[in-house]
């Protein structure tokens, strides 16, 4: 697949004979990752209490990157691709942390020749949704990045590299999505380690798109001056969080898919009094329930973006899904909790 990276949105904006035409299934120079949705404990990770996250395998970025022919240094020419099922967008304005990723891999490189780099790149999910699209693109250019500069990262090298940038977006960043992203299937962030949880049953998650933007910086700017402003609202929130997700992740264990269901709820109870769920969210969790999900909450850092449900079986997980496009819903996804590939 060719893939010409002039926009048709903007032309003469970058001369003909300057267009970088790539090649994405290129073995070289390419890196690609994937979303994720929080099953539990969003927000409070931030502060050290565990959450759940499960990657989402058709939510994908791919990201190529060569050497820029306009000279200079740093990332000189950027593209951006970003599609739903509504709309697709274009932008050639890259993101700072991107551009101070870029400019970090490039001091590591040995071969110096290379000092200024394109890069193009294609997301199948849209970004702002808390769907972890930020560190699956700068997981993507890293990924890219590494492979054209010759820097022989290793994996943890790369989750350093894309943990830095996810500081830099989200102010703060607990680190959940700079793992998720790059990891397959569920897992669990608690006190800075990882470990993937137990699965007693088989169950699916429909994640449905609000089409609204989430900004999760934002979302976490906000819950820290609320804790601020309200000495002891901290403590109460995380062990609440944490004695729910605990609780799920032995449903969870257990096979127990009417109870993490609850819990699921639960986590819903708890952060909606915060202010963090639009609208169009809380329309598309009563949709779910309606259509019979086991649970159904907010995901991510909230203000926006998407709503998961619970289902037990896959025809159940169709139901919901349709009940949830005709309530609106920009773009839906269905996973397993455990893929057929890694099932024992
Ligand atoms: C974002 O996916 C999850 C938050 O808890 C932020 C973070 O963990 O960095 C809201």
């Amino acid at each position: 697949m060719e893939y010409d990276a002039s926009s048709p949105k903007s032309p003469g904006m970058i001369p003909s004979h300057d267009r970088p035409v790539l090649r994405l299934d290129s073995p070289l120079c390419r890196g690609q990752a994937h979303g994720k949705v929080i099953l539990l404990g969003e927000h409070a990770v931030v502060y050290g209490a565990p959450a759940v996250a499960l990657s989402v395998p058709d939510a994908i970025c791919r990201a190529v990157a060569l050497p820029s022919r306009l000279g200079g240094s740093g990332l000189m020419r950027f593209r951006f691709r970003s599609a739903s099922t509504s709309a697709v967008q274009v932008t050639e304005q890259a993101q700072p942390e991107l551009s101070a990723l870029v400019d970090d891999l490039l001091e590591r490189a040995a071969d110096r020749h290379v000092q200024a780099v394109d890069i193009v790149m294609r997301s199948s999910f849209p970004a702002g949704r808390g769907l972890g699209s930020s560190a699956a693109c700068a997981r993507a250019a890293a990924e890219a990045l590494n492979v054209l500069l010759d820097l022989s990262l290793s994996p943890a090298g790369i989750h350093d590299v894309v943990q830095r940038a996810e500081n830099r977006t989200h102010g703060r960043a607990s680190g959940i999505d700079t793992y998720a992203t790059g990891s397959p299937g569920l897992l669990v962030l608690d006190k800075g380690r990882t470990r993937t949880p137990a699965v007693g049953r088989q169950a699916w998650v429909v994640i449905a798109d609000s089409g609204t933007v989430s900004s999760t910086r934002q979302a976490v700017e906000m819950l820290r001056t609320r804790f601020v402003q309200a000495p002891g609202s901290r403590r109460a929130f995380l062990e609440a969080s944490e004695a729910l997700t605990v609780n799920g992740l032995h449903a969870l264990a257990e096979g127990d898919l009417n109870r993490l269901g609850m819990r699921l709820n639960d986590a819903h109870a708890l952060l909606q009094p915060l202010g963090l769920v639009t609208h169009a969210v809380q329309e598309l969790i009563d949709a779910a329930l309606a259509a019979g999900a086991l649970g159904a909450k907010m995901t991510g850092g909230g203000l926006g973006g998407c709503a998961i449900a619970l289902t037990d079986t896959a025809a159940r997980a169709d139901a919901v899904a349709a009940r949830l496009r005709r309530n609106g819903a920009e773009h839906i996804w269905r996973v397993p909790l455990v893929r057929e590939e890694h099932r024992s």
